[in-house]
């Protein structure tokens, strides 16, 4: 059986925008489909080949979706996916990457000539100013999670949900400014979260390192040091 994989890479969507286009691509497909974003929240990459490979396809197309689409993600890509495809085994589905659209003139010259729904816009005075936007905000603790593409790839996202709710399980959400972020740099050693103000960095692979790190670093105001793998330089304090 064939499947496409569509890769969708848009920071700045919500679910609900997602959800839609997903839904467009998918009833679009000439195959069974799937399709997942590369940064921000919901599966990831290898969750949804394991999903396609467990509903028996034996030869899937990732199909990246976005224009431009990162030349650093084309790249990367096809890495992740053979990581995949080796801890997979005997019996994995035949994986093809497909080349990124702005590569096809076809899909340029749609995009160029699409004929597009207008709404005209009126003049506003100060239209770009919102509600609430004019103080940085009181909270004792920054956390910063990433929501990159290879923290993404080991379910980043996830862990977001599961860092609110263990906030507010241990009632410190009001203390704290939750911010997703694009990719901070150590990328291997992820998913990354950082807290400030006190400068560190740490890994958190799971609901077990979510919950020690709110409990010792959030609420006990200690370092859970088989978490930490850096100190910003000025902050650097002792647990
Ligand atoms: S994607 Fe998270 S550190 Fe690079």
């Amino acid at each position: 059986m064939d499947a496409y994989l569509y890769l969708v890479s848009a920071s700045y969507v919500s679910h609900a925008k997602f959800r839609n286009l997903a839904k467009a691509l998918i009833r679009a497909a000439p195959c069974s489909a799937r399709a997942v974003r590369l940064e921000g929240s919901g599966d990831g990459m290898w969750h949804a080949l394991d999903e396609l490979s467990g509903q028996g396809a034996s030869r899937i197309e990732l199909r990246p979706i976005g224009l431009p689409f990162s030349q650093s993600l084309e790249k990367w890509l096809p890495n992740a996916a053979a990581s995949w495809l080796d801890r997979h085994g005997p019996g994995a589905p035949d994986l093809f990457m497909g080349a990124v659209l702005q590569a096809d003139n076809r899909v340029i010259q749609s995009a160029a000539r699409a004929r597009i729904e207008l709404t005209r816009i009126h003049p506003k005075a100060d239209g770009e100013i919102g509600n609430g936007w004019d103080s940085p905000p009181d909270f004792r603790h920054h956390i910063l999670v990433c929501a990159g593409p290879r923290c993404h790839l080991k379910d980043a996202p996830n862990l977001v949900d599961a860092l609110k709710s263990e906030l507010g399980r241990e009632r410190v959400s009001s203390q704290c400014l939750v911010t997703t972020t694009g990719c901070l740099f150590p990328c291997n050693s992820g998913p990354v979260i950082v807290h400030y103000p006190r400068g560190n960095w740490y890994r958190v692979a799971d609901l077990s390192d979510i919950r020690d790190f709110v409990a010792q670093a959030l609420c006990a105001n200690t370092i859970p040091k088989h978490l930490l793998i850096h100190q910003t330089e000025d902050h650097q304090v002792s647990a």
